[in-house]
């Protein structure tokens, strides 16, 4: 598979960072050539890639027949939270297919124009990769859906009485887009994927082997049990994963040790300011919040971000998945609530609650908390 960038951006430019964040900080852009020895952590084939085990069934049966035809891969739509993979999974789909990746992102095209250089740049068959396709603009995505459907895009060229349109026939070719949040996509334009599949949290089993496999491709010793300390604080998420392990191996490194086990990686862990449970300050102050401030909740989730100082969007799409999907927080349909593993794991006593506040009373998960 040869791949090709093209205007590819950084997402996490002016982002404060936190090392548990799903979101890329740099690793997945290639370093420059002149830094010599950066290791390509990616898998490159389906065989190489740990987990998602029964979506690499299912896209390694339809790469065969797309093969075998002699033809394109259907349209295919990725989702799922940051740094699970799918732009892994869109290069190792180009090298299954032996063709060419193109790279880009919805911000990144910026008008028609674009768009247009991309599509007719592709050669026969190739993948045209485009990151937050929910983010395209609503010029942009609908002429995507001629290139996608009748291989074909218009492009209106000259001013007032020169102005006029050309039409281009595009090589047969497949789209990958990747979203991060599948209700941000227009209905159409999710109508023209012939594939969508989601790509899930890891298990920390998972996560402990793509720790040993990082740690061989970097030159240094894991043990097992080091491999599950820093897997299980990963929060299910492989680029936390390979992140945590570049840092642990720092400490092991400073400190002298020539593997590393389950002790030296909490320790470093815990340097790092990242808990036996995976949560970071960041964490531990949304839920102690939740639990003095607001006695354990509800609260409201514009009230809560008020007072975290961040944008709603922020805390509902960046900071309460994880605490959600590990059980250290409630959406109800009248706020948010701190469960009792919060109370247990952060040693702050559970406010006392009335019938109503009660965690049963709480598990009514509504949207619009
Ligand atoms: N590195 C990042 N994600 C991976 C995966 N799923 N398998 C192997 N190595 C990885």
């Amino acid at each position: 598979m040869r791949e090709r960038h093209r205007d590819d951006r950084s997402k996490s430019a002016n982002k404060p960072q936190r090392l548990v964040s799903g979101e890329t900080q740099g690793e997945d852009t290639p370093a420059p050539m002149t830094s010599g020895t950066a290791t390509n952590l990616r898998p490159q084939r389906f065989d190489e890639y740990i987990g998602q085990t029964k979506l690499k069934r299912k896209l390694a049966v339809f790469v065969e027949a797309a093969r075998g035809r002699g033809e394109p891969l259907d349209h295919t739509l990725l989702h799922g939270p940051p740094g699970l993979g799918k732009t892994t999974m869109a290069h190792i789909l180009a090298t299954e297919l032996d063709v060419q990746i193109h790279v880009t992102s919805g911000p990144a095209i910026e008008h028609k124009g674009v768009l247009a250089g991309h599509l007719t740049s592709l050669g026969e068959r190739d993948v045209l990769f485009i990151d937050e396709i929910h983010r395209l603009s609503p010029t942009v995505e609908e002429s995507l859906y001629s290139a996608m459907e009748d291989g074909r895009i218009d492009l209106a060229v000259g001013e007032g009485s020169r102005a006029r349109t050309i039409n281009f026939d595009l090589a047969p070719f497949t789209l990958i887009g990747a979203t991060t949040r599948t209700a941000l996509l227009s209905g159409p334009l999710r109508d023209r994927f012939q594939i969508i599949e989601g790509i899930d949290f890891y298990t920390d089993d998972e996560l402990s082997d793509i720790v040993a496999r990082t740690s061989s491709l970097l030159g240094f010793t894991v043990t097992d049990t080091g491999a599950k300390e820093i897997g299980r604080r990963s929060r299910g998420t492989p680029r936390i994963a390979n992140r945590l392990t570049r840092r642990v191996r720092d400490f092991a490194q400073v400190d002298g040790y020539r593997e590393i086990d389950a002790k030296q990686a909490s320790h470093a862990l815990d340097e790092l300011g990242i808990d036996r449970e995976g949560l970071d300050q960041v964490d531990r102050r949304l839920l102690s919040m939740i639990l003095q401030q607001f006695t354990g909740g509800p609260v409201g989730v514009d009230a809560l971000a008020a007072s975290l100082g961040e944008p709603r969007d922020t805390l509902e799409s960046v900071y309460e998945p994880f605490l959600l999907q590990r059980g250290f927080l409630l959406r109800t349909h009248r706020g948010r609530m701190a469960t009792s593993k919060a109370a247990k794991h952060l040693q702050i006593p559970l406010p006392k609650r009335g019938r109503k506040g009660s965690e049963l009373q709480g598990r009514l998960p509504l949207d619009d908390a």
